[in-house]
């Protein structure tokens, strides 16, 4: 006996959405922590979580599952086969190698490239129409390697890249001039790590552009401060894996972040990691680092133009280079 009694002539359930699924390959501290983020947004319609250890994905699928009364309802599923990740609109991938104390991500490549021959083409093979997001690090260079290996055309594969790194810059200077960062708008672009370039001209508070500001005023030592500021944003993941030995609750809400954006199509402007070449004068190879980029449900819609001094376009073309010295000693 059903636990309903049917309505006559009621119309068979038909949902008012699209169906949405998304797969997170990895399920570590990163990783669990995007999973719990789309979980208390609301984000999808199932959730997939694949790792290699067998007890520790069904662990964290069941205690996910466990707290179905507080959430909003989300189907969620885990195995170590990608059979189970079929038909996702969205592969986020985290699994891999991390930094250990004072280790560099670049540190990490030859390890996780490995890895990635071993888990792109089942998870392409099983979505061929989903949307690749790449999170484990070295992060640019590494979506590099899902392009190749999963055959996807560019705008399907993006790299969480300088989300992140933009995120936290926002919230240095927000802290310095004793705002909200949600109104602070500001961009770091270029590799997602040591490398990466502050785009000083786009910063803004509330729609007034900073820099302008601080120049009419003659405040140099303020411009002391922000070069401070960028300095700290590159120290920041050093700092968190000295204190605690990872991060994850700043990447879980950026990734999260992203999610939306392409799920619900909402074409905004992210800085991502995308394939760079032929934007702001990078050439020399395929290279994928962050731009500020449309991304929508078709994923990179587009890249902005913003304004860059020479001397932006100078480190950002220094930034490519580290990245594609980096890649040329790959062999995928
Ligand atoms: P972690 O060690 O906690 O988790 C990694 C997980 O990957 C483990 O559960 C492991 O079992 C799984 N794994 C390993 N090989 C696998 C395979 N072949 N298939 C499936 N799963 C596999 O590490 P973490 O702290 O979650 O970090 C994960 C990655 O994310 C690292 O590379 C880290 O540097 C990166 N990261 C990136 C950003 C960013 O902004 N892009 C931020 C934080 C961390
Ligand atoms: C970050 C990682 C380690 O938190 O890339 O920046």
């Amino acid at each position: 006996q059903a636990f309903f009694r049917s309505i006559m002539n009621a119309a068979p359930s038909s949902p008012t959405k699209r169906h949405s699924k998304i797969s997170v390959v990895g399920a570590g501290n990163v990783g669990m922590a995007i999973a719990q983020t789309i979980l208390t947004q609301d984000l999808t319609d199932e959730l997939v979580l694949v790792d290699e250890i067998p007890d520790k994905v069904r662990g964290e699928m069941l205690d996910l599952q466990h707290a179905a009364a507080f959430l909003p309802r989300t189907r969620i599923q885990a195995s170590t086969e990608y059979s189970v990740t079929e038909g996702s609109d969205l592969c986020i991938v985290t699994a891999g190698a991390r930094q250990m104390n004072g280790e560099s991500r670049l540190n990490l490549l030859q390890r996780n490239v490995t890895l990635f021959k071993k888990i792109i083409p089942p998870l392409v093979g099983y979505s061929p129409h989903t949307i690749l997001l790449i999170v484990s690090n070295p992060v640019d260079v590494l979506t590099y390697v899902a392009w190749k290996l999963s055959g996807f055309p560019s705008n399907r594969v993006i790299g969480s890249g300088t989300n992140l790194d933009s995120s936290r810059f926002r919230f240095l200077i927000a802290d310095h001039l004793d705002v909200n960062a949600q109104d602070v708008q500001a961009y770091i672009v270029g590799e997602h790590g040591d490398s990466s370039v502050a785009l000083w001209s786009s910063i803004s508070v509330g729609g007034v552009p900073v820099l302008s500001f601080l120049e009419n005023q003659q405040i140099a030592y303020e411009k002391e401060m922000l070069e401070k500021i960028h300095k700290q944003v590159v120290h920041s993941a050093y700092e968190v894996i000295s204190l605690k030995g990872y991060t994850s609750w700043a990447i879980g809400y950026s990734v999260a972040n992203l999610a939306r954006t392409i799920l619900r199509d909402q074409r905004r402007v992210h800085p991502v990691s995308v394939l760079a070449k032929g934007f702001y004068h990078i050439h020399g190879g395929d290279v994928f680092l962050s731009l500020p980029a449309q991304i929508g449900r078709g994923g990179v819609l587009g890249v902005t133009n913003v304004h860059l001094t020479q001397e932006e376009t100078q480190k950002l073309r220094d930034s490519a280079t580290t990245i594609l010295h980096l890649q040329n000693q790959l062999h995928i």
